[in-house]
Order: C-alpha cells, then sequence, then structure tokens
C-alpha cells in the first residue's frame, strides 16, 4: 500500500572539508550560495558499532538572511525528499529574516537521496531505528554548532543556537532532538508532531469525521459508507464490480482492497490548509453531497471519489497498483517513501487508519474491511518472518513521550481539524502531557496539518496567526 504516506537529520567528509575550506578562502558567487545545491554529511550506517560503513546524508542551506552570531534553525522534511521549498518558504523562513539565522534542511535515513544501504530490504531496513535517525541530527548539529565551517558553504559563527522544527513526523524529531540533547539543541517548534502511537489509530476516521460535521455532510457521508460496506462485504462478485465502475475504480481489486483504496481516495484533501476562504474538503467531499443531481449518498460518495481521481489525473493503471496490497511487497529498490513509512508502521508505532473496530460502537467513515487485517500481515510479508507483531505501541510511547514531559522549550501546535490530532500531544480529549510555559500547547481551532509552518497567507485564519505569534514570542525569549 503505497499510498500509506501520501495522507504527511563521526567523521566529516574530506572532500566536503576541503570544499568548505576553498570556498572560505575564495569569494563566493551567489551561484554557489543557492538554497538549491546539496551538500553531503558522512555519517555511520550505525551509531552504535553494529556497521562501520559510511553514508552521505544530503542537507541544504539558505544563509540569505544570516547575521554573524544569528541561530541556526534546522529542519528535517521527515519522510519527504529535502527541498530548498523547506528553507525559503516555511514560517521559519520568516523567523531567519526577523532574527538573522540560518537555515538548514537536512534529510532523514532512507528517505529522499540519504540511504545508508544500497536497497530497502527488512534486513537493510534494521538500521532504521530512532535512535540512529537521532544520531544523525545530532552529529550534524554538533558539526554545526562546533565546527561550523566543515559543514557551511559560508562563515557562520561558532557555538551558534540551534533552534530545531518541523511538522508532522518531522516535528517528532524536532521535538526528540530538544528532548535528547537539551546542551545542543536550544528549542523546538513542533508542529503537528505525531508522537503519541495507537495500533489502531481508528481517531484518523473520526477526526475527519468531525471535519464533515463542521462542514454539514458527516451523516450522509457514513450512510453512503454503509451502503457500500452492503456490497464489499456481500461476497458478491457482480456487485462488487457495478461498485467498482461506480466509482471509477478498476475492476479486479478484492473487496478489501477497494475498501482500502476507497478510504485512501475519500480523504485525499483531509490535510489540505483551511483558509478564511478555502476548504478542500467542502469543496472536494461535502460539495457533492449538497449536489441534488445525486439522489443517494452513495452517488454522491461515488462523484466525489470520482472527482478525486479526475481531478488528480489517477489512471486505472495507478489505481490498481496503488490499491493492490500485494503489489511491490518484494520491491527492494530505493526511493520508496511509502515502504520506508510501512517499516516504521510495522516496527515503530502501528497506527494503522482503520475503522473504528465494531466493539466501539463508533460512527466511522470508511469501510469495516479496513482493519488490522487489512495492513498488519504486510509487515512479514514485506520485511520478513523476524519482524514481530503486532508492534508494541506501549513500549515505544514509554519510550519516547515520557521523556518529553519533563523537557522545557518545546513548543507544540496541533490543529483541531487535523486527521492526525489525537497522535500529537493535544488529543481531541485533552492535553497527553501538560502545558507549560516553558512548552506550551496550542490547539489551533479550525485549523488541518501543520498549517502554522506554512508562510503567511492573506486569508489565514486568525487563530493560525496567533499560533505564529505565540511560537516567535517564545523563540525570541529562547534566543534572548
Ligand atoms: C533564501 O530564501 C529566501 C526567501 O524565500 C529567498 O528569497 C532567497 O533567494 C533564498 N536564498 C537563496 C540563496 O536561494
Ligand atoms: C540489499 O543490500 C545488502 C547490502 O548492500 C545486500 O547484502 C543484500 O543482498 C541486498 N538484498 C537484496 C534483497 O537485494
Ligand atoms: C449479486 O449482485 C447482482 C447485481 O450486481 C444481483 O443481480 C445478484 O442478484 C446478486 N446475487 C446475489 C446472490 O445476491
Ligand atoms: C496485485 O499484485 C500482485 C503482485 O504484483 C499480482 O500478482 C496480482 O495479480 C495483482 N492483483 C490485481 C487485482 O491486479
Amino acid at each position: 500500500m503505497r499510498f500509506a504516506t501520501f495522507l504527511r537529520l563521526l567523521a566529516f567528509g574530506l572532500a566536503l572539508s576541503l570544499c568548505a575550506n576553498d570556498i572560505q578562502g575564495a569569494a563566493l558567487s551567489n551561484i554557489d550560495l543557492r538554497s538549491d545545491k546539496a551538500y553531503w554529511f558522512d555519517q555511520p550506517v550505525d551509531h552504535f558499532g553494529k556497521s562501520p560503513s559510511i553514508w552521505k546524508q544530503q542537507y541544504l542551506v539558505n544563509a540569505t538572511f544570516y547575521r554573524p552570531g544569528g541561530p541556526i534553525y534546522i529542519t528535517t522534511p521527515g519522510e519527504n525528499p529535502a527541498s530548498n521549498s523547506y528553507t525559503d518558504q516555511t514560517h521559519f523562513t520568516q523567523l531567519a529574516k526577523s532574527t538573522g539565522g540560518l537555515l538548514v534542511n537536512i534529510e532523514h535515513r532512507f528517505f529522499g537521496k540519504s540511504n545508508p544501504m544500497t536497497n530497502l530490504s527488512g534486513s537493510s531496513l534494521r538500521f532504521l531505528t530512532i535512535e540512529n535517525v537521532l544520531e544523525d541530527f545530532a552529529a550534524f548539529t554538533r558539526a554545526a554548532k562546533y565546527h561550523p565551517s566543515s559543514v557551511f558553504p559560508t562563515p557562520v559563527s561558532s557555538n551558534s543556537k540551534i533552534i530545531f522544527g518541523g511538522g508532522s513526523y518531522a516535528g517528532n524529531i524536532a521535538a526528540w532532538m530538544r528532548a535528547k540533547y537539551p546542551d545542543l539543541v536550544l528549542g523546538a517548534w513542533a508542529s503537528s508532531a505525531i508522537v503519541y502511537a495507537r495500533l489502531l489509530y481508528y481517531q484518523f476516521d473520526l477526526s475527519f469525521g468531525r471535519h464533515l460535521e463542521a462542514l454539514g455532510c458527516a451523516k450522509q457521508f457514513s450512510q453512503a459508507v454503509q451502503q457500500a460496506d452492503v456490497v464489499l462485504l456481500s461476497g458478491n462478485v457482480s456487485a462488487l464490480a457495478d461498485l467498482q465502475s461506480q466509482f471509477g475504480l478498476p475492476t479486479g481489486l478484492s473487496a478489501r482492497d477497494t475498501a482500502g483504496l476507497l478510504a485512501f481516495l475519500s480523504t485525499a484533501y483531509s490535510m489540505q490548509a483551511v483558509s478564511k476562504t478555502i476548504d478542500r474538503v467542502d469543496q472536494g467531499v461535502c460539495a457533492f453531497f449538497r449536489d441534488s443531481s445525486s439522489t443517494t449518498p452513495l452517488q454522491s460518495y461515488a462523484a466525489s471519489v470520482k472527482a478525486v481521481i479526475e481531478s488528480n489525473r489517477m489512471t486505472l493503471d495507478y489505481l490498481a497498483q496503488t490499491g493492490n496490497s500485494s503489489y511491490g511487497i518484494d520491491d527492494y529498490t530505493l526511493g520508496q517513501i511509502g515502504r520506508v513509512w510501512y517499516y516504521m508502521e510495522c516496527t515503530w508505532f502501528g497506527n494503522w487508519q482503520v475503522a473504528p473496530p465494531p466493539n466501539t460502537g463508533l460512527t466511522g467513515y470508511r469501510s469495516q474491511l479496513v482493519d488490522q487485517s487489512y495492513f498488519e500481515p504486510n509487515c512479514k510479508k514485506k520485511f520478513g518472518d523476524n519482524i514481530p507483531t503486532p508492534v508494541n505501541v506501549q513500549k515505544y510511547n514509554d519510550k519516547w513521550v515520557r521523556p518529553l514531559e519533563r523537557s522545557s522549550n518545546i513548543y507544540y501546535t496541533s490543529g483541531s481539524l487535523d486527521i492526525w490530532q489525537d497522535a500529537t500531544v493535544a488529543t481531541s480529549s485533552g492535553n497527553l502531557i501538560s502545558s507549560t510555559s516553558k512548552s506550551p500547547i496550542v490547539l489551533i481551532e479550525g485549523a488541518t496539518h501543520v498549517q502554522d509552518l506554512r508562510t503567511d497567507r492573506p486569508d489565514d485564519l486568525d487563530s493560525v496567526i496567533k499560533a505564529r505569534q505565540i511560537g516567535d514570542a517564545l523563540v525570541a525569549k529562547w534566543l534572548k
């Protein structure tokens, strides 16, 4: 299920050191300082001695706003490839501008071009541990702070103040970096950080339902899902084929894979920013349920799914592969975000995006067929029989959420319409850790995922603007 992710940091390289020294000696042309130029930092495959091999971690730098003595803002794109959109076009860019800061975006191991191994087999991915991930970023941060000329193409003061930031999973990294290395990292801005793990993350579905409810189409939507389930659960293959063509889906997919594909397609806009003028979930989902030419909820559901397929130009081949949970199970080639994320789900945090289990009695917004058994069997199939299932989520939370309770200088934000809200510390049923003046938690009313880290726009929600102001004031306090 490659679509799982669509839904969301020793030794210095000799070449790099030489290069940096050369650059410092010579006058730099602007072209050399472009923020889309890739730099590479040498890292060991394993920081704990299990492999001596070295790989190169990619990072990008924007020094346009840097003033000597200014802070360094380090972000990681998390599961995404590094891009200068992270250095040039986020709220941190604005912070760097106002504080004379340097911007760095550094890739996460096994994502983008930062590959410790030559393939993504289960055996290679055993080096994908949180401990290794954090040590990568810590090693880079030590170099940036204590040996800046070894990593930066422009003169940077020694002993700079380091601020980590990130959104979604990258927000976890920011929070963990401050919690684990308080002497190295002065503070962290963790936006929509999905730090709290649940084996079955049906709260994803419930949050989506709350968004539909706010827009007035939750009831019809859940009725449509139930109508589709009558067919999906019936075992009637000709009725299944009819349903698939009604929704513009390829025929041939199993009922369960069809259910999974529908869940993916109908939540396609759920993480898009909500502004004063635009809500993509309204345009892409609820609008179809208001359309009087569609008579039943099921027809409205089908029309909205067809529109997602059309406007995103998804071909039947693409849908057949994306929806096929057996597809690419033994494809170990690099560059598959979904495969690496799947490994993290299987071995770190679960978060399987299932329908609310029947015993909860809760209304669902995806098929009952999208349950643990839709996701979990692929863990062993993809990564080997030695992957223990289910993943021990309690152990993970004890290890990675508890330390946050004691940490200062972490700013947490979460959106009240974010499908990931209940994985953040600001859940829909209250904060999981206490919000303190040193580590405040702000719930952004009416916002979806990571909205505070976007650059200002004229039609931003007031709640989003307020969250940015609180964060800016906090960063200013840390830097004093
Ligand atoms: C850094 O980001 C700013 C803001 O987007 C941009 O104007 C500038 O060109 C970037 N610097 C470089 C060297 O690309
Ligand atoms: C994956 O890479 C490792 C180390 O480079 C190699 O030993 C192994 O044979 C590869 N596995 C597959 C399935 O390609
Ligand atoms: C299966 O569905 C078709 C409609 O697609 C219907 O005509 C047929 O009666 C159904 N079969 C059973 C056994 O319910
Ligand atoms: C799903 O993918 C598997 C593995 O590539 C393939 O054997 C199977 O035929 C595919 N199923 C469908 C319905 O396309």
